[in-house]
Protein backbone atom coordinates (compact mmCIF):
# COMPACT_ATOMS: atom_id res chain seq x y z
CA UNK A 1 0.00 0.00 0.00
CA UNK A 2 1.38 3.48 -0.95
CA UNK A 3 -0.08 7.00 0.34
CA UNK A 4 1.26 9.15 -2.24
CA UNK A 5 -1.66 9.40 -4.41
CA UNK A 6 -4.43 7.29 -2.28
CA UNK A 7 -7.92 8.22 -1.46
CA UNK A 8 -8.34 7.97 2.09
CA UNK A 9 -10.84 7.96 4.77
CA UNK A 10 -10.41 9.06 8.27
CA UNK A 11 -13.01 8.73 11.40
CA UNK A 12 -13.19 11.21 13.74
CA UNK A 13 -10.89 13.50 12.15
CA UNK A 14 -12.07 16.96 13.33
CA UNK A 15 -9.24 16.53 16.27
CA UNK A 16 -6.36 14.93 18.00
CA UNK A 17 -4.96 11.63 16.45
CA UNK A 18 -7.92 11.75 13.48
CA UNK A 19 -6.73 15.33 12.64
CA UNK A 20 -3.27 14.53 12.75
CA UNK A 21 -3.71 11.87 10.00
CA UNK A 22 -5.52 13.79 7.63
CA UNK A 23 -2.49 16.43 7.69
CA UNK A 24 0.07 13.83 7.32
CA UNK A 25 -2.00 12.17 4.31
CA UNK A 26 -1.78 15.81 2.45
CA UNK A 27 1.72 16.18 3.59
CA UNK A 28 2.54 12.72 1.74
CA UNK A 29 0.59 13.45 -1.24
CA UNK A 30 -2.98 11.90 -0.89
CA UNK A 31 -5.09 12.36 -3.92
CA UNK A 32 -8.26 12.75 -2.09
CA UNK A 33 -8.33 12.46 1.72
CA UNK A 34 -12.22 12.12 3.07
CA UNK A 35 -12.37 13.45 6.81
CA UNK A 36 -15.10 12.69 8.65
CA UNK A 37 -17.18 13.98 11.89
CA UNK A 38 -19.83 13.87 13.86
CA UNK A 39 -20.26 18.36 14.17
CA UNK A 40 -18.91 18.52 10.07
CA UNK A 41 -18.32 22.27 11.09
CA UNK A 42 -15.62 21.11 12.85
CA UNK A 43 -13.64 19.94 9.66
CA UNK A 44 -13.79 23.64 8.48
CA UNK A 45 -10.01 24.64 9.07
CA UNK A 46 -9.24 20.86 7.56
CA UNK A 47 -10.87 21.64 4.32
CA UNK A 48 -9.27 25.08 4.24
CA UNK A 49 -6.16 23.43 4.26
CA UNK A 50 -6.43 21.90 0.54
CA UNK A 51 -9.92 22.22 -0.51
CA UNK A 52 -9.24 20.74 -3.44
CA UNK A 53 -8.13 17.24 -1.71
CA UNK A 54 -10.11 17.26 1.52
CA UNK A 55 -13.89 16.23 1.19
CA UNK A 56 -15.77 16.85 4.73
CA UNK A 57 -18.50 14.57 5.74
CA UNK A 58 -21.17 14.38 8.55
CA UNK A 59 -20.31 10.48 10.30
CA UNK A 60 -21.07 9.63 14.01
CA UNK A 61 -19.91 5.84 12.85
CA UNK A 62 -22.31 4.32 15.65
CA UNK A 63 -24.95 5.92 12.90
CA UNK A 64 -26.13 3.09 10.57
CA UNK A 65 -28.03 5.58 8.29
CA UNK A 66 -24.68 7.68 8.02
CA UNK A 67 -22.48 5.35 7.74
CA UNK A 68 -24.29 3.76 4.80
CA UNK A 69 -24.15 7.54 3.19
CA UNK A 70 -20.82 7.19 3.61
CA UNK A 71 -20.30 4.28 2.47
CA UNK A 72 -21.82 5.62 -1.04
CA UNK A 73 -20.22 8.83 -0.67
CA UNK A 74 -16.67 7.39 -0.70
CA UNK A 75 -16.90 4.59 -2.61
CA UNK A 76 -13.44 5.18 -3.89
CA UNK A 77 -10.97 4.45 -1.05
CA UNK A 78 -8.06 2.39 -0.91
CA UNK A 79 -7.39 3.18 2.70
CA UNK A 80 -9.76 3.25 5.64
CA UNK A 81 -8.10 4.77 8.93
CA UNK A 82 -11.15 3.49 11.85
CA UNK A 83 -9.61 6.23 14.45
CA UNK A 84 -12.40 7.80 16.01
CA UNK A 85 -13.16 6.30 19.56
CA UNK A 86 -14.75 7.04 23.36
CA UNK A 87 -12.58 6.47 26.84
CA UNK A 88 -15.98 5.96 28.89
CA UNK A 89 -18.33 8.05 31.19
CA UNK A 90 -16.01 11.08 33.24
CA UNK A 91 -17.37 9.26 36.30
CA UNK A 92 -14.36 6.60 36.89
CA UNK A 93 -17.03 4.29 38.45
CA UNK A 94 -18.71 3.87 35.22
CA UNK A 95 -15.49 2.36 33.75
CA UNK A 96 -15.56 -0.30 35.96
CA UNK A 97 -17.70 -3.47 35.88
CA UNK A 98 -18.87 -3.51 39.57
CA UNK A 99 -18.37 -0.17 40.65
CA UNK A 100 -20.68 1.11 37.56
CA UNK A 101 -24.33 1.90 37.89
CA UNK A 102 -25.08 -0.61 35.13
CA UNK A 103 -23.30 -1.45 32.33
CA UNK A 104 -25.29 0.93 29.73
CA UNK A 105 -21.75 3.38 29.51
CA UNK A 106 -19.17 -0.12 28.90
CA UNK A 107 -21.92 -1.47 26.23
CA UNK A 108 -21.44 2.43 24.80
CA UNK A 109 -17.50 2.02 24.61
CA UNK A 110 -18.12 -1.31 23.15
CA UNK A 111 -20.25 -0.14 20.17
CA UNK A 112 -17.97 2.50 19.60
CA UNK A 113 -14.57 1.37 20.24
CA UNK A 114 -15.30 -2.27 18.42
CA UNK A 115 -18.31 -2.84 16.81
CA UNK A 116 -18.43 0.55 14.78
CA UNK A 117 -15.24 0.15 13.96
CA UNK A 118 -16.05 -3.55 12.24
CA UNK A 119 -19.25 -2.07 10.66
CA UNK A 120 -16.82 0.42 8.80
CA UNK A 121 -14.96 -2.60 7.29
CA UNK A 122 -17.73 -4.59 6.40
CA UNK A 123 -19.38 -1.57 4.59
CA UNK A 124 -15.98 -0.64 2.80
CA UNK A 125 -14.50 -3.88 1.67
CA UNK A 126 -16.31 -4.15 -1.05
CA UNK A 127 -15.07 -0.92 -2.36
CA UNK A 128 -11.77 -1.41 -0.78
CA UNK A 129 -11.55 -5.06 -2.78
CA UNK A 130 -12.43 -3.10 -5.93
CA UNK A 131 -9.92 -0.21 -5.80
CA UNK A 132 -6.79 -2.22 -4.64
CA UNK A 133 -5.15 -2.51 -8.17
CA UNK A 134 -3.49 0.39 -8.76
CA UNK A 135 -1.68 1.38 -5.02
CA UNK A 136 -3.09 -1.78 -2.91
CA UNK A 137 -5.56 -1.27 -0.28
CA UNK A 138 -5.80 -0.70 3.33
CA UNK A 139 -7.63 -1.06 6.79
CA UNK A 140 -5.49 0.87 10.34
CA UNK A 141 -7.59 0.11 13.05
CA UNK A 142 -6.24 2.59 15.80
CA UNK A 143 -6.52 0.77 19.34
CA UNK A 144 -4.40 1.31 22.06
CA UNK A 145 -1.83 -0.49 23.81
CA UNK A 146 -4.29 -0.64 26.69
CA UNK A 147 -5.86 -3.42 24.19
CA UNK A 148 -2.95 -5.44 25.66
CA UNK A 149 -3.60 -5.30 29.36
CA UNK A 150 -6.34 -4.19 31.47
CA UNK A 151 -6.00 -0.14 32.08
CA UNK A 152 -8.31 -0.80 35.21
CA UNK A 153 -9.10 2.88 35.90
CA UNK A 154 -10.66 2.44 32.22
CA UNK A 155 -11.91 -1.45 32.36
CA UNK A 156 -14.26 -0.41 29.96
CA UNK A 157 -12.08 0.76 27.17
CA UNK A 158 -9.76 -1.83 27.70
CA UNK A 159 -11.74 -4.43 26.99
CA UNK A 160 -13.47 -3.04 23.79
CA UNK A 161 -9.99 -2.27 22.56
CA UNK A 162 -8.64 -5.94 23.37
CA UNK A 163 -11.97 -7.01 21.24
CA UNK A 164 -10.91 -4.55 18.63
CA UNK A 165 -7.61 -5.85 18.91
CA UNK A 166 -9.18 -9.53 17.77
CA UNK A 167 -11.28 -8.55 15.35
CA UNK A 168 -8.71 -6.89 13.56
CA UNK A 169 -7.02 -10.12 12.91
CA UNK A 170 -10.66 -11.86 11.98
CA UNK A 171 -10.94 -9.07 9.31
CA UNK A 172 -7.19 -9.00 8.20
CA UNK A 173 -7.76 -13.09 7.69
CA UNK A 174 -10.77 -12.62 5.56
CA UNK A 175 -9.01 -9.53 3.67
CA UNK A 176 -6.12 -11.23 2.54
CA UNK A 177 -7.64 -13.30 -0.42
CA UNK A 178 -8.65 -9.95 -1.91
CA UNK A 179 -5.23 -8.13 -1.10
CA UNK A 180 -6.51 -5.70 1.19
CA UNK A 181 -3.97 -5.33 4.08
CA UNK A 182 -5.41 -4.83 7.84
CA UNK A 183 -3.53 -2.94 10.35
CA UNK A 184 -3.63 -3.00 14.19
CA UNK A 185 -2.20 0.37 16.11
CA UNK A 186 -1.47 -0.40 19.61
CA UNK A 187 -1.01 3.62 19.97
CA UNK A 188 1.02 4.83 23.02
CA UNK A 189 1.00 8.48 24.44
CA UNK A 190 -0.45 11.08 21.54
CA UNK A 191 -1.19 14.56 22.45
CA UNK A 192 -5.26 14.55 22.41
CA UNK A 193 -8.38 15.46 24.40
CA UNK A 194 -8.25 12.09 25.53
CA UNK A 195 -5.05 12.12 26.86
CA UNK A 196 -4.90 15.68 28.10
CA UNK A 197 -5.51 14.67 32.39
CA UNK A 198 -2.12 12.67 32.09
CA UNK A 199 0.83 14.88 32.44
CA UNK A 200 3.78 11.80 31.12
CA UNK A 201 5.03 12.78 27.56
CA UNK A 202 3.47 12.65 24.47
CA UNK A 203 3.72 12.44 20.57
CA UNK A 204 2.26 14.93 18.93
CA UNK A 205 -0.73 13.90 16.83
CA UNK A 206 1.42 14.08 13.26
CA UNK A 207 4.33 12.58 14.71
CA UNK A 208 1.93 9.24 15.11
CA UNK A 209 0.76 9.34 11.69
CA UNK A 210 4.08 9.52 10.19
CA UNK A 211 5.12 6.63 12.35
CA UNK A 212 1.97 4.54 11.26
CA UNK A 213 2.10 5.08 7.23
CA UNK A 214 5.52 4.15 7.26
CA UNK A 215 5.03 1.37 9.11
CA UNK A 216 1.75 0.73 6.75
CA UNK A 217 4.33 0.87 3.71
CA UNK A 218 6.62 -1.50 5.36
CA UNK A 219 4.27 -4.03 5.43
CA UNK A 220 3.33 -4.25 9.21
CA UNK A 221 0.41 -5.88 10.38
CA UNK A 222 1.33 -4.55 14.31
CA UNK A 223 1.94 -1.35 14.67
CA UNK A 224 3.63 0.02 18.05
CA UNK A 225 3.32 4.07 17.22
CA UNK A 226 3.15 6.98 20.30
CA UNK A 227 5.47 7.40 22.84
CA UNK A 228 6.27 4.80 24.66
CA UNK A 229 4.35 1.71 23.10
CA UNK A 230 7.03 -0.06 21.87
CA UNK A 231 8.80 0.36 25.09
CA UNK A 232 5.80 -1.11 27.19
CA UNK A 233 4.94 -4.13 24.79
CA UNK A 234 8.52 -5.26 25.11
CA UNK A 235 7.84 -5.06 28.97
CA UNK A 236 4.35 -6.76 28.88
CA UNK A 237 5.97 -9.39 26.56
CA UNK A 238 8.60 -10.56 29.11
CA UNK A 239 5.77 -11.55 31.66
CA UNK A 240 2.54 -10.62 31.13
CA UNK A 241 1.35 -11.39 34.48
CA UNK A 242 3.93 -9.63 36.06
CA UNK A 243 3.06 -6.52 34.34
CA UNK A 244 -0.90 -6.89 35.17
CA UNK A 245 -0.03 -6.98 38.31
CA UNK A 246 1.45 -3.82 38.87
CA UNK A 247 -0.93 -2.03 37.28
CA UNK A 248 -3.66 -3.61 39.98
CA UNK A 249 -1.27 -2.91 42.57
CA UNK A 250 -1.05 0.86 41.51
CA UNK A 251 -4.43 1.03 40.96
CA UNK A 252 -5.12 0.01 43.90
CA UNK A 253 -2.88 2.12 45.81
CA UNK A 254 -4.23 5.51 43.71
CA UNK A 255 -6.92 7.80 45.54
CA UNK A 256 -8.51 8.38 42.08
CA UNK A 257 -10.58 5.09 41.67
N1 LIG B 1 -4.32 9.99 22.68
C1 LIG B 1 -3.80 8.86 23.10
O1 LIG B 1 -2.81 8.87 23.88
C2 LIG B 1 -4.37 7.54 22.63
C3 LIG B 1 -3.75 6.35 23.05
C4 LIG B 1 -4.23 5.14 22.59
C5 LIG B 1 -5.29 5.10 21.70
N2 LIG B 1 -5.90 6.25 21.31
C6 LIG B 1 -7.02 6.14 20.36
O2 LIG B 1 -6.89 7.10 19.34
C7 LIG B 1 -8.17 7.41 18.79
C8 LIG B 1 -8.34 8.92 18.70
O3 LIG B 1 -8.37 9.46 19.99
P1 LIG B 1 -7.69 10.85 20.39
O4 LIG B 1 -6.62 10.55 21.34
O5 LIG B 1 -7.40 11.66 19.17
O6 LIG B 1 -8.89 11.47 21.24
P2 LIG B 1 -9.86 12.73 21.01
O7 LIG B 1 -9.06 13.95 20.79
O8 LIG B 1 -10.83 12.66 22.11
O9 LIG B 1 -10.57 12.39 19.62
C9 LIG B 1 -11.53 11.39 19.50
C10 LIG B 1 -12.21 11.59 18.17
O10 LIG B 1 -13.18 10.56 17.99
C11 LIG B 1 -14.41 11.20 17.67
N3 LIG B 1 -15.55 10.35 18.04
C12 LIG B 1 -15.89 9.85 19.25
N4 LIG B 1 -17.03 9.12 19.16
C13 LIG B 1 -17.42 9.20 17.86
C14 LIG B 1 -18.51 8.68 17.13
N5 LIG B 1 -19.47 7.93 17.70
N6 LIG B 1 -18.57 8.93 15.79
C15 LIG B 1 -17.63 9.68 15.19
N7 LIG B 1 -16.59 10.24 15.82
C16 LIG B 1 -16.49 9.99 17.14
C17 LIG B 1 -14.39 12.51 18.40
O11 LIG B 1 -15.36 13.39 17.85
P3 LIG B 1 -15.98 14.63 18.68
O12 LIG B 1 -15.04 15.79 18.46
O13 LIG B 1 -17.33 14.83 18.06
O14 LIG B 1 -16.07 14.22 20.13
C18 LIG B 1 -12.96 12.93 18.09
O15 LIG B 1 -12.84 13.42 16.79
C19 LIG B 1 -9.19 6.74 19.71
O16 LIG B 1 -9.65 5.53 19.12
C20 LIG B 1 -8.39 6.43 20.97
O17 LIG B 1 -8.89 5.35 21.71
C21 LIG B 1 -5.46 7.46 21.77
Amino acid sequence: MKVQGCTALVTGANQGIGRGFVEVLLERGAARVYATARRPETLADLVALDPKRVVALPLDITNAAQRHAVFAQASDINLLINNAGIAGSETPAERRFLGASSLDDARTVMETDCWAHVEMCRGFAPHLIRNNAANGSAIINIISIGALFCVIEYSSYSAAKSALAMATIGLRAELEPSNVSVHGVFTGAVESRMSAKGTHAKATAPDHAREVLSAVEAGKDDIYAGLGAQAMYDEIRKDPEAFQRGRIARYRSTPMK
